[in-house]
Parts: structure tokens; C-alpha cells; sequence
């Protein structure tokens, strides 16, 4: 079974900007690139940075503390980096995330 849940209203997060969400008790990094939305873990796993606030190339956000690089579309991701991905999708007006889909730090 799915498992979606609604983390934010489409409105909140206009095109070239990124939110920070709650969802199932992390927070998460939720972007809005050129229409399509990403989301990953919001604390940067090499020391706890704030990844919403990265600079963005293409695909990929790069850490504004000390500059890694994680790719958000879990369909190109590596799956062990330390970061986690959601599935992302619009539904209603509302931004919902699906549980973790490449868990990395195992
Ligand atoms: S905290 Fe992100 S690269 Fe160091």
C-alpha cells in the first residue's frame, strides 16, 4: 500500500524555491525545480547543514556548509550517500511525500 502524506500546500513552494517539512518526524528539504519537486533529508548528513538553503545545479543541491553534492531524483541517485529521498507528487493542491525511498546510511 502507498503511503502518501500531505506535507505543505503547492503555494508554498513556488518554482526555484525549497521548503523545509515535517514528515514522519524528520524534517525534509522539499524543492520546486523548473515545475518538478524533489525532497530529501533537510540535514546534510556530513555535518547537520541545512540543505533548503543549497545552492541548486539542475538535479542536484550542493550543501551550503561545506559544499556536498546529492542528487535529489531518486531515480539517478546513488544509493548510499547518507541522505534520504521521498517520492514527490501533487495532489489537490497539496504537496504530499511518500516514505523514504533510497535509504543510504545502512
Ligand atoms: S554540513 Fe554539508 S557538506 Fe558539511
Amino acid at each position: 500500500m502507498e503511503d502518501w502524506s500531505p506535507v505543505a500546500r503547492a503555494e508554498d513552494l513556488p518554482v526555484g524555491r525549497a521548503i523545509v517539512v515535517q514528515h514522519e518526524g524528520e524534517a525534509v528539504a522539499v524543492f520546486n525545480i523548473e515545475g518538478r519537486l524533489f525532497a530529501c533529508s533537510e540535514h546534510c548528513p556530513h555535518a547537520g547543514g541545512p540543505l533548503h538553503l543549497g545552492l541548486l545545479r539542475g538535479t542536484t543541491v550542493v550543501c551550503p556548509w561545506h559544499g556536498w553534492n546529492f542528487d535529489l531524483d531518486p531515480a539517478t541517485a546513488p544509493p548510499r550517500d547518507g541522505a534520504l529521498r521521498y517520492l514527490v507528487r501533487l495532489q489537490d493542491g497539496q504537496i504530499l511525500l511518500r516514505t523514504k525511498v533510497a535509504p543510504s546510511s545502512e
